[in-house]
């Protein structure tokens, strides 16, 4: 029992964690990269990407990126005058996990790390094609040396 105990303690601390850590990415008080810190548009002048190998899903998440997301971000979702690169240290997932991916496409995104302004939802796609996107994404913050591994939570 005690050990029973002990051990949803730590699941309910993980989940805390999780849960704070989540907030700090989308602008919580000590967000590092918060509002205070707003990066100009200038850091995002467009950074060369390497493509790497694509797997399947990351080929289709690509099609949809450069259908929805690239005229802001990017081809290479290496950023552009309309928006920030996601080929960038600030999108790695211990800052921006996959979620806060989902989130962005579902809801817009509030300007709070950049000066470039408030990026709208692109209601259009399903949660699949999100995470063909998010695959695109990771794997080229990979092939870019942003990322060591693919997180095991990203289906690609
Ligand atoms: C009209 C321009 C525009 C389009 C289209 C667009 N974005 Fe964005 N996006 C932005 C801007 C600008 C920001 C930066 C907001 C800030 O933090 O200042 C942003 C931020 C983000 C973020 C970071 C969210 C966060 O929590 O800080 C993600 C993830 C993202 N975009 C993904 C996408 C994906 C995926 C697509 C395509 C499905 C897309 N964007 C399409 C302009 C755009």
């Amino acid at each position: 029992m005690t050990q029973f105990l002990r051990n949803s303690g730590i699941a309910a601390l993980m989940v805390l964690a999780a849960a704070a850590m989540l907030l700090a990415a989308c602008g919580g008080a000590d967000d590092q990269y918060g509002d205070d810190q707003a990066h100009d548009t200038d850091d995002a002048a467009s950074a060369e990407v390497t493509t790497g190998e694509l797997s399947e899903a990351a080929l289709a998440g690509e099609k949809l990126f450069s259908a929805n997301c690239s005229a802001c971000h990017g081809t290479t979702a290496n950023g552009t005058s309309q928006g920030p690169p996601l080929v960038h240290q600030i999108y790695e997932p211990s800052h921006h996990g996959n979620a806060s991916f989902v989130i962005a496409v579902a809801r817009g995104v509030r300007a709070h790390h950049w000066d470039f302004g408030n990026m709208p939802a692109v209601p259009s796609l399903e949660i699949e094609q999100i995470h063909q996107v998010i695959c695109y994404i990771r794997e080229l913050q990979l092939a870019n040396g942003i990322i060591d591994d693919v997180p095991t939570s990203t289906p690609c």
